[in-house]
């Protein structure tokens, strides 16, 4: 997730859109760079890698940029890694070692999204004549662009269309081209962008808060339109350049609520990212009917010669762990342990030949997770980052590197990072079925649609939120809360139980229903409250039995469980029922519930939701 912004009119845009990018800092920030053009000359290209500020003291806040039309970027890479010749901008042409410099070029671009096809795309260019400069997604939709309006000479709405229906993938675009000064032209699927007007000023922006300033009348740009923007005026056209109209709106939010898309907090935001940020990881790695690790580099042959599979990170990144062990034992065969890396780092684990150590984290910085790490890789151990941070220390040191596709998660409560770790792992587990022949042909295509539907079953469950808002109320009060499941239904339970625990401070456990009767069935009392996770069917019954247990020592019970399992109701005295799924797959959609629940009750109870006491997003001390 990036944030472009995009200003033409009579005051100097460099500024403005320097201003505009300090609002969107929370959608990406490891690099930055503006184009700002002065009448007809050509573009100056100015960029800088780290945080915004950078830009700004490097460009005299804007100042040493003259001109009045530009556009701007705020990064989070997703491909090639955080560096000023990945920065944005990108252009049409050839482009210095350091991006920066007078644009010989006749398009100049910025871009939020993914495209998917880049690769295919880019061999095409190479073969037209085109050389790349950078390791981007963007250069090549931008050379596309190019070699559509030389080839067509038609102008900037055709070549812009027929890019469109060429590529594949997200994309919010603001393009610049040398011919028509003073003019941005703007382009949208399923990347956020917004257009706004204000008397002799138009402005552009992946979200609200970056033009809030100027203007409160806006364009919701629709998927698939493009928009040529003047000062003061803005024409869209459809993918077949047919002029259309657009409505004008007015925004009623704050500043404050606007950064947060008009969600209260960041973290209920982020909640509701997880579709894009399921479907992204996913459509990353899964391509026409096959899992495509070409970017990772595990080949067939390294996943043949697997013998152990070790999962080393901590807190929910554990816990993701927690639930591929199942799905990678079940589907695949292969021993797998999971460790808390801050015990993992300190043991003398034996580590054999064919040992993968797989290590997950978000942040890509966690202490403990980066020593154990090291400690694997000095016993010899293959090793594997799972992590949402491109550059960042654990995916530069591991051996091989799987992205996942979340963007930026500002609250310390992780749920769409830990949800695109999830179907990381089920993707890697079911390609590593398919190459050792543990699944058939036919399992294989059928898990890869399963995986594929997940994104449109979380938006089902969100949907449905205010049940759980309400049932939050009802628990406002408690004080102890246990979370119980076997099997997958366990590793769920550990992070329902972080997730109410860290941002609501409500003691809870998560427990393997069969474990209770050993000693912790003492604490049930009346009135404490127990969730059970029940989707496994072939331990529901289980499960269900270890509640009835402690139903009778007067807990008040809640179950999540699947669709159609009704009978749940003659046991628990409040179900959320969650859409069918493969059931290995299911724990992306059972956590959408807990978290829910866990983030309301923080909200019943006042407290900061995005940043609760004592913790911090990325632990990076031990
Ligand atoms: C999750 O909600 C917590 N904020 C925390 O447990 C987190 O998952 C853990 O610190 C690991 O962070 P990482 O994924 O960045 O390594």
């Amino acid at each position: 997730m990036c944030g472009i912004v995009g200003y033409t009119g009579n005051h100097q845009a460099a500024p403005i859109l320097l201003d505009g990018l300090a609002k969107l800092e929370y959608r990406g920030y490891d690099s930055a760079g503006l184009a700002v053009r002065d009448g007809s000359k050509l573009a100056e290209v100015v960029k800088a890698t780290g945080k915004l500020y950078r830009l700004a003291d490097k460009t005299d806040q804007g100042r040493s940029l003259p001109g009045t039309c530009g556009i701007g970027h705020t990064r989070w890479a997703t491909h090639g890694d955080p560096s000023m010749i990945n920065a944005h901008p990108h252009v049409s042409g050839n482009c210095s070692g350091s991006g920066s410099g007078a644009v010989e070029s006749d398009v100049v671009g910025v871009h939020n999204g993914i495209i998917e096809n880049f690769a295919e795309l880019k061999e095409k260019l190479l073969h037209h004549g085109y050389v790349f400069y950078s390791d981007t997604d963007t250069e090549v939709v931008v050379k596309l662009v190019d070699y559509y309006y030389k080839k067509y000479k038609i102008g900037p709405i055709d070549a812009i269309t027929r890019t469109m229906v060429r590529v594949r993938g997200s994309y919010a675009l603001a393009l610049m081209f040398r011919d028509y000064p003073g003019e941005v032209f703007a382009a949208r699927k399923d990347s956020p962008l917004i257009i706004g007007t204000a008397d002799d000023a138009s402005y552009l922006a992946s979200d609200v808060p970056a033009i809030l300033k100027y203007t409160r009348s806006v364009y919701y740009i629709d998927n698939l339109q493009v928009a040529r923007v003047a000062p003061g005026s803005v024409k869209f056209y459809d993918l077949n350049g047919d002029e259309v109209s657009l409505p004008l709106t007015e925004i009623t939010w704050d500043a404050a609520a606007a950064e947060k898309g008009g969600y209260e907090h960041f973290m209920l935001k982020e909640i509701h990212e997880q579709p894009t940020a399921v479907r992204d990881t996913v459509n990353s790695l899964v391509k026409e009917g096959r899992v495509d690790l070409s970017a990772v580099g595990l080949t067939e042959e390294i996943i043949r010669s697997l013998t152990q599979i070790d999962i080393v990170a901590c807190g929910s990144a554990w816990h993701v762990g927690m639930a591929a062990q199942y799905v990678i034992e079940d589907l695949v065969g292969i021993p797998v342990r999971v460790e808390l890396a801050s015990e993992f780092r300190y043991r003398s684990l034996p580590i054999g030949e064919g040992t993968l150590v797989i290590v997950i984290s978000q942040s890509g910085e966690t202490a403990d997770s980066l020593a154990a790490l090291r400690v694997a890789k000095e016993r010899g151990a293959l090793t594997l980052a799972i992590v949402n941070v491109i550059g960042s220390t654990i995916a530069r040191e591991a051996d091989h590197v799987l992205y996942t596709l979340a963007g930026p998660e500002i609250a310390v409560a992780t749920t769409k990072a830990y949800s695109a770790q999830l179907v990381a792992m089920d993707a890697l587990a079911v390609e590593m079925a398919r190459v050792r022949g543990t699944i058939t042909a036919d399992q294989f295509g059928r898990l890869l649609e399963e995986l594929s539907a997940i994104p449109d079953k979380i938006r089902r469950i969100l949907e449905d939120k205010e049940r759980i808002q309400w049932f939050s109320s009802k628990i406002a009060n408690a004080h102890d809360i246990f979370f119980i499941g076997r099997g997958l239904d366990y590793a769920i339970s550990l992070e329902g139980s972080l997730k109410m625990k860290e941002i609501s401070y409500i003691h809870s456990e998560a427990y393997a229903a069969g474990e209770l009767k050993h000693g912790t069935i003492s604490l049930i009392e009346n009135g404490t409250l127990v969730i059970g996770v029940l989707t496994q069917s072939r331990l529901f019954e289980k499960t269900i039995s270890n509640m009835a247990e402690c139903k009778s020592r007067g807990a008040y019970l809640m179950g999540i469980t699947t669709n159609g399992n009704f009978s749940v109701e003659d046991s628990v005295n409040f179900t959320v029922y969650i859409p069918k799924t493969d059931e290995h797959f299911v724990s992306s959609l059972a956590v959408v519930p807990l978290q829910l629940l866990g983030y309301y009750t923080s909200i019943n109870h006042g407290l900061d939701v995005d940043k609760p006491r004592n913790l911090a997003k990325s632990v990076t001390v031990e």
